[in-house]
């Protein structure tokens, strides 16, 4: 591999030339992006700039108008063939992170270990879910709640114990840590890097949180304009020459995130 340093960093989604549209909007026109294996990739970019849009087209659930999305390996923008493989390998949480109000967390946790794997005994089940649960930091006694029991980071973590159940290698996660108090969100950032860690995870992290980006993100991609204006790490990203980019990263809060950021690694 010497000689073949584009082979060296592995792309698990690649997407080329992407674009969407509603009806006479256009969200994405040509747009490019590689996530890398083993990367946490920080997602940003304006409110409607078209992150989870970006992000429903990478998982499939909406077809695009025009570009190819490679995922795994796998063709994703022509049709549903190995989507269900797909969707094992792959863990989600949106950003409503909706659990299903009715049933406890554990009973969520076990929603996709469900459909993934039907014919595991109840028990064993049961005892999978306890496990991710406390995987992600919440205690046993959590997993017998119903979600509106629950404070909103813990609702969180239910929600990324859920997305973690049958064991993906590609985490998405679009604002998991808005609404978070600073506290929260720092204690969940610091879960990701654990996890990630720990199972080997690809992360691809929608967030509009300058803390995370600085404390956990190897690489930020920035959306605008319809497209990936720029990628790379931090300190590249910074200099990028766009008025969003430059309003974003050098205003205040990103002086301080910097400051904390470089403080803490
Ligand atoms: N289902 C939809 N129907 C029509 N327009 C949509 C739909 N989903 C998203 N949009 C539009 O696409 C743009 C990008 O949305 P979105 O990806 O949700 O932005 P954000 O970057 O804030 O996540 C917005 O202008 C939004 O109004
Ligand atoms: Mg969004």
């Amino acid at each position: 591999m010497v000689n073949a340093p584009e082979q060296s960093v592995q792309s698990v989604v690649k997407v080329r030339g992407l674009r969407n549209q509603f009806g006479s909007t256009v969200v994405h026109q040509g747009l490019d992006l590689d996530v890398r294996r083993g990367e946490i990739l920080g997602i940003v970019g304006g409110s409607g700039s078209g992150k989870s849009v970006l992000m429903r087209a990478i998982l499939g659930l909406r077809p695009p108008q025009a570009g190819t999305i490679e995922v795994l390996g796998e063709r994703i923008d022509q049709g549903a063939s190995g989507r269900s493989l797909l969707r094992r390998r792959t863990g989600v949480l949106f950003q409503d992170g909706a659990l299903f109000s009715s049933l406890t967390v554990r009973e969520n946790v076990e929603v996709p270990i469900k459909q993934h794997y039907p014919a595991m005994s109840d028990s064993l089940r049961r005892d999978l879910a306890r496990l991710k649960i406390r995987m992600v930091g919440l205690p046993v006694a959590a997993g017998a709640k119903l979600p509106s029991e629950l404070s909103g980071g813990m609702r969180k973590r239910a929600g990324l114990a859920r997305a973690l159940a049958v064991d993906p290698e590609l985490l998405f996660l679009d604002e998991p840590t808005a609404g978070l108090d600073p506290i929260g969100a720092a204690a969940f950032d610091e879960l990701l890097v654990t996890l990630r860690q720990a199972l080997g995870l690809t992360v691809f992290l929608i967030t509009h949180d300058l803390d995370t980006l600085y404390a956990i993100c190897d690489r930020v991609a920035v959306i605008g304009d319809g497209r990936i204006l720029v990628s790379g790490p931090l300190s590249e990203v910074e200099d990028f020459e766009h008025e969003w980019v430059q309003n974003y990263f050098h205003g205040p809060r990103a002086r301080a995130a910097r400051q904390a950021g470089r403080a803490g690694s």
